[in-house]
């Protein structure tokens, strides 16, 4: 047999392959091969016209496909619902051509600026990664008390042992090692860092700009092989589902935080409801963060319903429509959310160095 690969157009994630029949071949056995090559990727399978139905030595009924023919099926770097290889397949029953022939590496026919994109992400994440890292190594001014102010630093939320009066278990434990840095931000901030490294959407955004594999859609990559994911080290990806549950507490605690910087003290010490630029800084926050984590492609498998079946119950379908249009727009809410919650550290921290002031509204 025969092996072509080409990539589906609207399914970065997706791949399609086509298998040509030198001689005539059991349908179960092409499976199995293919099967063996995709590993556990196998997404979905389309044959061609020409299958016949034979009868085995012990009367078995068998599909045999008949020499010449081509099977067709959809490989999936990480399987997308699905839904979506159903649609890219419609997409490309009409549409797609099979390129027989291997790019070398950054080779494409394309004629737009298709590294313009992988640049971009490549810079914006990496901004991100040395700002990130740096505030979470500082271990200081990441809260706000002055005029009144309760504002804390999404960072260093929710912050376990620390200097602020946010702290839940009160100052550093004398059990930490002397050796070893303390800041509140490295006791927490692994949740949800290790959720948007392996969020279905930053994995095919940081492997094309950070590893070029692929650099962009129909451009020629590096590696012949295509193992996916099913091998370590990125099989690891699929711990992304349980992230997704951590991901949910930390909304609520930044939603607690949120509604925290509501209340500003008096000289006095008593709280009163009020509004200052972090408080809007803040809640921004947690919303963009929110729509980012309700919108994960985990979820939506989660409240969904069952394998390859929505669910019938209606407050299912209705949470699966919601998770939809966030899931829709996925992209936006994480690079939206990933600037704002760096912004929103640096917010807190230049008002509590003193060269921002946190202006008050009422
Ligand atoms: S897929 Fe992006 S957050 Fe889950």
């Amino acid at each position: 047999m025969k092996r072509y690969h080409g990539t589906l157009p609207g399914a970065a994630r997706c791949r399609l392959i086509e298998l040509q029949c030198d001689e005539a071949a059991p349908l179960h056995s092409a499976v199995a091969l293919m099967t063996r090559w995709d590993g556990r990727r196998f997404a979905g399978l389309r044959t061609e016209s020409r299958t016949i139905e034979r009868r085995t030595p012990n009367a078995e009924r068998q599909t045999v496909l008949e020499k010449g023919a081509s099977y067709r099926y959809v490989q999936g770097q990480a399987i997308p619902p699905n839904s979506l290889c159903r649609a890219a397949w419609a997409n490309l029953m009409s549409s797609a051509t099979v390129p027989s022939k291997r790019r070398a590496f950054g080779a494409t026919m394309r004629r737009d600026a298709w590294w313009t994109q992988p640049l971009f992400v490549f810079l914006g994440l990496a901004t991100f990664l040395v700002y990130s890292t740096w505030a979470a190594f500082q271990g200081n001014h990441y809260w706000l008390d002055q005029n009144g102010a309760n504002y804390l630093s999404p960072f260093y939320s929710p912050e376990l042992f620390g200097n602020s009066p946010h702290a839940i278990f009160g100052p550093k434990p004398g059990w930490w090692p002397s050796w070893l840095l303390f800041s509140p931000a490295l006791l927490v901030l692994w949740a949800p860092g290790g959720f948007r490294l392996t969020c279905y959407y930053y994995r095919g955004a940081y492997y094309k700009a950070f590893w070029a594999d692929p650099p962009a859609c129909a451009v020629g990559e590096p590696r012949i092989g295509y193992p996916g994911e099913n091998s370590f080290p990125l099989i690891l990806q699929n711990i992304h589902r349980y992230f997704l549950y951590l991901a949910l507490l930390f909304i609520l605690v930044l939603l607690h935080d949120a509604w925290s910087a509501f209340w500003f003290a008096d000289p006095s010490g008593a709280r009163h409801f009020g509004l200052g630029v972090g408080t809007i800084v803040l809640t921004l926050n947690v919303i963009l963060l929110g729509s980012y984590t309700f919108g994960c492609h985990s979820l939506r498998h989660l409240i969904g319903g069952f394998l390859d079946e929505v669910s019938k119950q209606p407050i299912h379908a209705k949470c699966y429509a919601c998770v939809s249009r966030l899931n829709g727009r996925h992209m936006l809410w994480a690079w939206m959310s990933l600037f704002w919650v760096g912004f929103s550290d640096l917010y807190v921290r230049l008002c509590s160095m003193g060269i921002w002031h946190d202006w008050r509204i009422f």
